[in-house]
């Protein structure tokens, strides 16, 4: 079959060559952007007097026509027009003949291709800006709940001190912002248009870049055309923030998978987002937090194989830049799959507070607490670790906690010790005495859910 670009060529494309060189089965999924860039690109040519004001129309009404045909799934895109572009570009002359062969006036596939690309992702940031807002809602309602939940915060796996669970929940929640914050940046920073840019020199054409770019919603034209061509820095910058995110999602899906099982028992996960054994009848897996974890790997795959693809290329475009599609639609993809389901996990899961208190009793985690005792009471805090230390043997040997000995025998250590050590020692008073900013104080945790409310509310309302 004839070639748009075939003007040059005596045979027809291999068969092999034409599979192989195909871009159509996968970016298809860009129709939209590439139909809505035609029309900005097609009605500026008629303002700037390049292509007649009726060839406008034609064009328009044709795209329109593709569209809704498309929607409608009635179009079958053909592997010999190689790509989105060509299909569309290809169907338009079908349609409305010669008109839409001045559409391609001033414009190159490299230019339309770095457009539509970078529309789609502009639109996909909003997509996963939204599932991180809800997970976000989620964690804020289970944090809400559990302000008193005392729970052994943990270093190197170990208990170390006296937390609660909304605490540990709005640690997620604030990465979460960061998250959201990175992906906004990348939006604004890629809000520039590349078309016009042409193969890669730009057009002696009198275009006017800065009418499309307004047009699409750009805040401008990019201001380099080799560059406009060349970039997939976008590509790059959201498949990081997607690694980042999927690995916050990954250490969050990895505690899930500790907490529901025996061993610490601090949450059930509902059974409708758990699973079972084939062959073990009493098994409730964390299926879906383990999948999270598994994903994640996939993102970071998607973010090297385009950075590597990226790596040797010279200016400006070269073929292998159509290999950029497929990891981004795939990190998008991953991370729009899992987003909802984890919320789902999160929002529905039991939270058995008793446990985690009881975990808290075990562990010495109020060993700080008692060296603290001691400093406030004059004894340098150095001295004060080395007592508690001491005590900590002590309890090990007798199987006791610090706050199961008694007055004398804490006194016999160190004569600083008063009875009010005992208030020092209570875990709830450890947790909830913590009031320093960030810390897990019901004061502070309660800032800190006010203030992702508000996070959320300012991104909802836009
Ligand atoms: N399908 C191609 C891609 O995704 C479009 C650009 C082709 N340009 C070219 N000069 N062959 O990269």
């Amino acid at each position: 079959m004839a070639k748009l670009w075939g003007g040059r060529f005596q045979k027809d494309t291999d068969a092999l060559v034409n599979d192989f060189n195909e871009s159509i089965s996968f970016d298809q999924r860009l129709y939209q952007q590439d139909i809505a860039g035609s029309k900005a690109h097609a009605a500026m040519l008629g303002e700037c007097g390049i292509i007649p004001k009726e060839d406008v129309t034609a064009i328009h009404a044709g795209l329109d026509s593709i569209l809704a045909d498309i929607e409608a799934g009635k179009v079958e895109f053909s592997t010999d027009n190689e790509d989105i572009h060509m299909n569309i570009e290809t169907l338009l002359t079908q349609r409305i003949g010669a008109a839409g062969k001045r559409l391609h006036t001033a414009r190159s596939r490299n230019d339309q291709v770095a457009l539509d690309f970078r529309m789609y992702v502009r639109e996909e940031i909003g997509a996963v800006v939204s599932e991180i807002l809800d997970l976000q809602t989620a964690l804020t309602e289970q944090a809400a709940k559990y302000q008193d939940a005392v729970m052994p915060g943990y270093t190197h796996l170990q208990r170390a001190q006296p937390i609660t669970f909304a605490q540990h929940l709005m640690a997620y929640a604030n990465m979460l912002c960061r998250d959201v914050t990175r992906l906004e940046d990348c939006k604004a920073r890629m809000n520039e248009c590349p078309l016009g840019s042409g193969a890669l020199a730009g057009t002696t054409y009198p275009i006017d870049r800065h009418m499309t770019a307004a047009a699409l919603g750009f805040d401008g034209p990019m201001s380099n055309s080799l560059d406009g061509v060349s970039d997939r820095d976008y590509a790059l910058e959201l498949m990081s923030a997607l690694s980042i995110l999927m690995m916050h999602l990954s250490r969050f899906s990895e505690e899930i998978i500790l907490w529901c099982s025996w061993e610490f028992k601090y949450i059930e996960l509902d059974d409708a987002y758990s699973t079972g054994s084939s062959i073990m009848p009493q098994k409730k897996n964390p299926d879906i937090a383990e999948l999270v974890r598994g994903k994640t790997g996939r993102v970071y795959g998607d973010l090297m194989a385009l950075l590597t693809t990226m790596k040797g290329l010279p200016l400006a475009y070269n073929k292998d830049m159509q290999e950029d599609k497929e990891p981004v639609f795939d990190a998008i993809d991953t991370a729009l799959v899992c987003l909802p389901v984890f919320t789902g996990m999160i929002r529905t899961m039991t939270v058995l507070p008793e446990n985690m208190r009881a975990a808290a009793n075990k562990g010495f985690i109020n060993a700080t607490d008692c060296a603290d005792y001691l400093t406030k009471q004059g004894v340098p805090f150095r001295d004060a670790y080395t007592t508690v230390g001491k005590l900590v043997i002590y309890c090990t040997e007798t199987g006791k906690t610090l706050e199961e000995l008694t007055l004398e025998e804490l006194v016999k250590v160190d004569k600083h010790f008063g009875p009010d050590v005992f208030v020092a020692l209570n875990m709830e008073n450890c947790a909830g005495m913590r009031r320093s900013y960030g810390g897990p104080a019901k004061e502070e945790t309660t800032r800190q859910i006010e203030a992702i409310r508000k996070f959320i509310a300012q991104r909802r309302t836009k």
